[in-house]
C-alpha cells in the first residue's frame, strides 16, 4: 500500500525552525540595543551576540542541508494559487538571509583581530586584521539584519493570518502535536 504523504514538517525541521526562531530573535534584539549601551556593557553583549549568531550560522547550514535532502509536506489542495506561488520564493529568501546575515556578522567581527569567547573555548579571528574591510562588512551586516527582521515580521504576520483568519491548517504544519 502506498504511504500517505505527511501533512506536517518532520521533527528535525520543527526543532530547527523553533530553536532558530528563538536564537535569531535574541540576536536581533541584542543587536538593535547596541546603540543604547555604554562601552563596557557593549563589549560583553557584542560577545554574547557573536556566540549566539555563530550558533545561528551553524544551525542554518544544518537546516539548509536537511531541507535539500528532505521534501517538505505538500500544501493542501485548498490553498489559493497566489499563496502556492509565493510561499516557496518567500521561504527561499528566509533561507538565504539566515545564512548570509550571520556570515556577514562574522566578516564584520573577525577582521577586528579578536576571538569570539564561548567561555569554555574561544574561536580565533581566523583572518588577518583589516579594520577597513570589517567596517564595509558592518554596513552589509546591518542592511541584511534589517531586511531579515522585516522578512521575519512579514512571515510571522502570514503565519498568524493562516492561524487566526484562514484557519486552513498551515500554521499547525510547523507545530508539534495536534493539528491547529
Ligand atoms: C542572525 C544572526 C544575526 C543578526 C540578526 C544580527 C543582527 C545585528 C544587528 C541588528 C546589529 C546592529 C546593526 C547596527 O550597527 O545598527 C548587529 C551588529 C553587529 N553584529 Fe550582528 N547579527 C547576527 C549575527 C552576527 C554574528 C554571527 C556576528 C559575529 C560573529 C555578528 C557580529 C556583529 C558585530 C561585530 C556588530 C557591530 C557591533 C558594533 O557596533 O561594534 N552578528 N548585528
Ligand atoms: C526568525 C524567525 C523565523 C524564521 C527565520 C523562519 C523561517 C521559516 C522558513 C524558512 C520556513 C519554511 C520551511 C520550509 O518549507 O522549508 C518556515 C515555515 C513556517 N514558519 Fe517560520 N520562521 C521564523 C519564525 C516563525 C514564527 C515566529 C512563526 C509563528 C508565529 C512561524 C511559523 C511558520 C509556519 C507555520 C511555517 C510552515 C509554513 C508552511 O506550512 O508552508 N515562523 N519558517
Amino acid at each position: 500500500m502506498a504511504e500517505t504523504p505527511s501533512s506536517k514538517y518532520d521533527a528535525v525541521a520543527m526543532t530547527l525552525h523553533w530553536l532558530m526562531a528563538a536564537l535569531i530573535t535574541a540576536v536581533a534584539v541584542i543587536g538593535l540595543l547596541f546603540d543604547l549601551m555604554d562601552r563596557e556593557t557593549k563589549l560583553v553583549w557584542v560577545n554574547i551576540h557573536n556566540c549566539l549568531g555563530l550558533a545561528v550560522l551553524v544551525l542554518a547550514v544544518g537546516r539548509i542541508v536537511w531541507r535539500l535532502t528532505h521534501r517538505p509536506p505538500d500544501l493542501p489542495a485548498t490553498i489559493d494559487a497566489i499563496i502556492r506561488k509565493l510561499s516557496g520564493p518567500g521561504h527561499l529568501v528566509l533561507y538565504v538571509l539566515i545564512f548570509a546575515v550571520p556570515a556577514l556578522g562574522a566578516l564584520t567581527f573577525f577582521p577586528r583581530g579578536q576571538p569570539v569567547d564561548f567561555s569554555l573555548f574561544q574561536i580565533p579571528p581566523l583572518m588577518t586584521p583589516d579594520r577597513a574591510f570589517g567596517r564595509s562588512m558592518h554596513g552589509l551586516h546591518q542592511i541584511g539584519a534589517y531586511i531579515l527582521i522585516g522578512a521575519v515580521c512579514l512571515h510571522v504576520a502570514m503565519a498568524l493570518w493562516h492561524r487566526l483568519v484562514k484557519r486552513d491548517g498551515i500554521f499547525g504544519r510547523m507545530v508539534p502535536g495536534r493539528s491547529i
